[in-house]
This record gives C-alpha cells, structure tokens and sequence, in this order.
C-alpha cells in the first residue's frame, strides 16, 4: 500500500528531450517521437498576442505542428527585475488551444550578430554593459561577449523565462524547445577589439578548448584540422599563434559560444527543454587561411565551428542553419557531421514544399520556413505537411534506424540511391506550375519493400554496378490516407510502372506508393526495353 504521502501529485507528460544514439538523434514529445514540421514567423508578430489571433488557425489549415515564435528580452524584462510574462502567456494558449506546439526564440544578447533586442536599461547603459569596440576604439551595436554583467543579467532574465514556462505550460508541453539567442556573433568586424578582448586574444588559448580538439582529432571535420595545421596541431600558444589567419573566427566562436552556454545552463536549470543555436551562414565556401571579411556575424554556429561550438557549449543540442542559400543539400550535410543533429529552423517558404522532403528523409528533426505569417492557405507546403504528418509513425520509427532516404533537384538532374539489394535511379521532372524541384523520399521497410513519396519524379530500379541480376517489380501499389490509416487504394502495373521497372510521380501533390522488388540473376539489363 502507497502511503498517501509518497504519492506524485500529478503525473506529468514526459519531458521533451533529443535523444542521440548510434549518430542518429531524435526528437521526443511526449514520450513519442516527434519532428517539427513548424513555421517561423515574423520578428514582430509574436509581440502581439492580438496580431497572432488569426493566424493559428491557419497554421493549423497549413498542417503544421509547431510554431517557432521570439520571445523577446525587452519585453519580459522592460524594468532590470521586473518580469512581464502576460504575453507569452496568451501565445502559449494560443498555440495549445489549436493543437499547435511552440518553439520559443530567445532573442536577447543577440539577434541577427546585433544586440537590438537588449532592454532599454541594458542598451542605454554602455559602462556597465560594455560593447564591442572596432579597432580604433568606437562603439558597435553588439554588446562584447567579454560583458560579463549582460551575460549574467542575460542568464538571470532566461532562468526566469523557463521558470514561467515551467510553472504555466509544465502539464500541457505546449512549449517543446527554446533557441538561445538568433544568429549571434559580431557583423562588419573580424572580431571584438574592445580592451577586454584585445587581452583575451593575446592570451593562450583555453586548455579546454585544446583538450576537446586532441581528444577528437580522429573525428574532426577537415576544415578544422586545415585551420590547426597552421601550428601543425599545436596544444599549447596564443590564438594566433595556433590558427594564423582563422584565429579571430575561432576565437570569437569559442567566447561566444560560452557565453550563450552559460545563459543556456541558466535556463536549463530552471527547466530543461532541448536547447539549440542557430547560425547565419556566410554567403561563399569559407576560405580558410585568407579569413575573408564578408557581412555575416564571427562567432556563430556555422558548419566549419562545430566542434568549437560543441566544445564550449555542451547545453545546447544542436547546432542550426537558417538555410537560406542555394545549395540547400550541401548545407543541411554539412551540419550533420559529428553527431549534430539536422535542425532547420529557417529557411525559404519558396522552396520549402520540395525541401522537407529530403531533409525529412535525410534525418532532420525540425523543419521550419521563415516569415510564414504570410503564406496563402493554399500554399503547397501544407499538401507537404499533411503527407508527412499522416507518415509521422511509420516515419520516425524508420528515420531513427537510418533506414529513410531523402532526395531533390532540379528537372533534368538524376541520382542513384543505394537500397542494400537494389539500386534506384531518381530522374527528376519538378513541377513547372509550382515552380518546385522533384522532392521525396524513401522509407525502407524490409529489404525487398520500400515506401516511395514525393513528386516531380520518376523512380527507375536499376541493375547494380558489375552485378549481372535484374531488378523487377513484383507488387506495387497506390496509397491513400483515409481514416486514420494508409490503405491500398489501386494496384500499379502496366504503364503505371513502366512495365514493372519504375514508378511515377507527376501529380499536382505529393503522393505515397509502395513497392515490392526482386532480382534474377542474367538479368538482360538494357533501359531502352524497359522505359
Ligand atoms: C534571419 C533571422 O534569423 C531572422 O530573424 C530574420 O531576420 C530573417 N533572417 C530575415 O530574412
């Protein structure tokens, strides 16, 4: 018998966490595993729950499941100490009451490498929260991460905010993770050069930081190990010293990084929900060595500073693109090295339809366009998002073994995929009415079945380079989503599968087939016969 003492005065919903495990991590809520398949709005909508008002719904119209909102330091905090929380009170209900879910973005020391969303009693006070100096001594509008006075004022305003969160949203789990800051590091310098930073700079370089990279030169990405050839893999000397030309980027991640780790315990402290930080990327390949001066902020999480970031800041997560360059596939790979998880919390709407799908597939475990207040309800992103939710299950269980595989490019563009036994050629078509790439995705449900979704393409089985067998179709089918469940809507043969060798994807939505192949050996192998 319980004495009614020990008994819990509430059960709670499990915590949201990331899990890592075997490279592959994932997102929970709930106890269930989860992928955002969220917007970002606006930097000014979320101040206002009455601008907000109309626009759950049709988020909801659009399928989304999470909304990634700024929750910003001058209005929680417009007096140093008085805290002012009615607002993400009203956004967290109304989120909850249409079934959404909230990312919350901190944005407070930094927003976009500048320290505008700082209160006005910070701002207006430049002795006691110190900026950032050029080199002859001018002030910026970036606060120096050397102020040790706002990171601690900056950690003390978080630690409330999740303190709020927790007291007000702790049962519902309405709020499933917090990005800490938005874009931080310093814009149009190559670093800090306020007293305080000139001294750091001219100082060794922390041993901690030189112990991570030691312990984990057997898995470092190559740009860092080129930028640590510089003193042929030196543990010990100044900044310069170590890293010539890249020292200003290493330093001002590794400080920066700090800092927003330290502000990240803070919250954590009070309630720990997953954490991450988000990166503007720079514009062209990085060149190491020549530390180019181009306008995007020195500091942040970008690929090439991972395992700086990781080193410093082991609070937070995941490391995240706002993705907002062409080579959408290159930057999302790029940030799955070192068992960072792939996090999208910003990239084009344009795009986006087509791009979840290969980040999906690809193991992303948020994906989220920006400034989606603005979406038309029948944006083809919620055709996207209603197939992936109605996946959802089947999608996570298979993403968190490895066994998914996402893909999109232009018409014109082809791309072999390797499926153990089999091999597919994806030839792409796009879509020239929506203006979208070919886009989907592959989940593997045995060895011989798969699951096929997307649009704008056409999948072709194709014989294995140097193998002499065959591949054929043996079943395939249409699926449809009807009352909760996928079933098989019509069987595909004949020209729907090109005579059993391929299957198509022309609709004017994304849809889901499934396929069933074999192999023979002394296969005759030969595309004009088959296509
Ligand atoms: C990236 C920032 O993180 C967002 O807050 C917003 O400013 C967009 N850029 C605008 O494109």
């Amino acid at each position: 018998m319980l004495l009614s003492g020990c008994e819990p005065k509430h059960s709670l919903k499990p915590i949201p966490q990331i899990i890592k495990e075997n490279g592959q991590s994932r997102l929970m809520v709930d106890g269930e595993p989860f992928i955002i398949l969220g917007g970002q709005v606006h930097n000014s909508s979320s101040s206002s729950s009455l601008y907000m008002e109309p626009l759950w719904e049709k988020f909801t119209r659009l399928n989304f499941n999470t909304v990634l909102v700024p929750v910003t330091w001058e209005l929680i905090e417009p007096e140093e100490g008085r805290f002012d929380f009615k607002e993400l009170e009203r956004l967290i209900l109304g989120a909850r009451q249409n079934n959404l879910r909230l990312v919350i973005l901190w944005f407070a020391t930094w927003k976009n490498g500048q320290s505008t969303y700082a209160p006005e009693w910070v701002r207006k006070d430049t002795e006691r929260f110190q900026r950032s100096m050029t080199e002859d001594g001018k002030l910026v509008n970036h606060i120096s991460v050397f102020s040790e006075e706002t990171m601690k004022a900056d950690a003390k305003a978080f630690a409330a905010l999740m303190r709020h969160i927790k007291t007000f949203d702790e049962k519902d789990r309405t709020v499933i993770t917090v990005q800490v800051q938005n874009e931080p590091g310093i814009r149009f310098m190559l670093r800090d050069y306020s007293p305080a930073a000139n001294k750091a700079f001219a100082s060794q370089v922390p041993e901690k930081l030189m112990s991570f990279l030691e312990a984990k030169k057997g898995e470092l990405i190559p740009e860092m190990l080129e930028i640590w050839s510089y003193s042929n893999y030196s543990v010990a000397g100044t900044w310069s010293e170590l890293f010539g030309n890249d020292s200003e980027l290493m330093f001002m991640s590794w400080y920066t990084a700090t800092y927003i780790d330290y502000v990240t315990k803070a919250g954590k402290n009070e309630y720990p929900l997953p954490m991450y930080a988000n990166a503007w990327l720079y514009y062209s390949n990085y060149r190491i060595g020549r530390n180019p001066l181009e306008n995007w902020p020195r500091g942040g999480p970008i690929d090439i500073m991972i395992p700086v970031w990781q080193a410093a800041a082991p609070h937070i997560e995941a490391l995240a693109p706002d993705i907002y360059r062409p080579d959408f596939v290159r930057v999302a790979e790029s940030f799955q090295r070192m068992g960072n998880p792939l996090f999208i919390p910003e990239t084009h709407s344009r795009t986006a339809p087509a791009n979840v799908f290969y980040a999906v597939g690809e193991r992303a475990i948020c994906f989220s366009p920006f400034g989606v207040d603005n979406l038309l309800e029948d944006h083809p992103l919620g055709a996207s998002y209603e197939l992936l939710n109605n996946l959802m299950p089947i999608l996570t269980e298979h993403q968190f073994k490895g066994k998914t595989r996402g893909f999109v490019a232009p018409k014109g563009e082809t791309k072999e995929i390797d499926l153990g036994k089999y091999l597919v050629r994806i030839e792409f078509a796009g879509n020239e009415n929506l203006n979208l790439d070919g886009y989907g995705l592959i989940i593997e449900l045995n060895e011989d079945e798969f699951l096929f979704a997307g649009n704008g393409y056409k999948a072709v089985f194709i014989a294995k380079p140097g193998d002499d067998s065959e591949t054929e179709i043996l079943e395939a089918w249409q699926l449809i989503y009807k009352d909760n469940e996928w079933i098989k809507e019509r069987r595909l043969n004949g020209d729907e599968t090109r005579h059993s060798f391929a299957l198509l994807f022309r609709g004017q939505r994304p849809d889901v087939k499934s396929v069933r192949l074999f192999s023979y050996k002394g296969g005759m192998r030969h595309d004009g016969y088959r296509i």
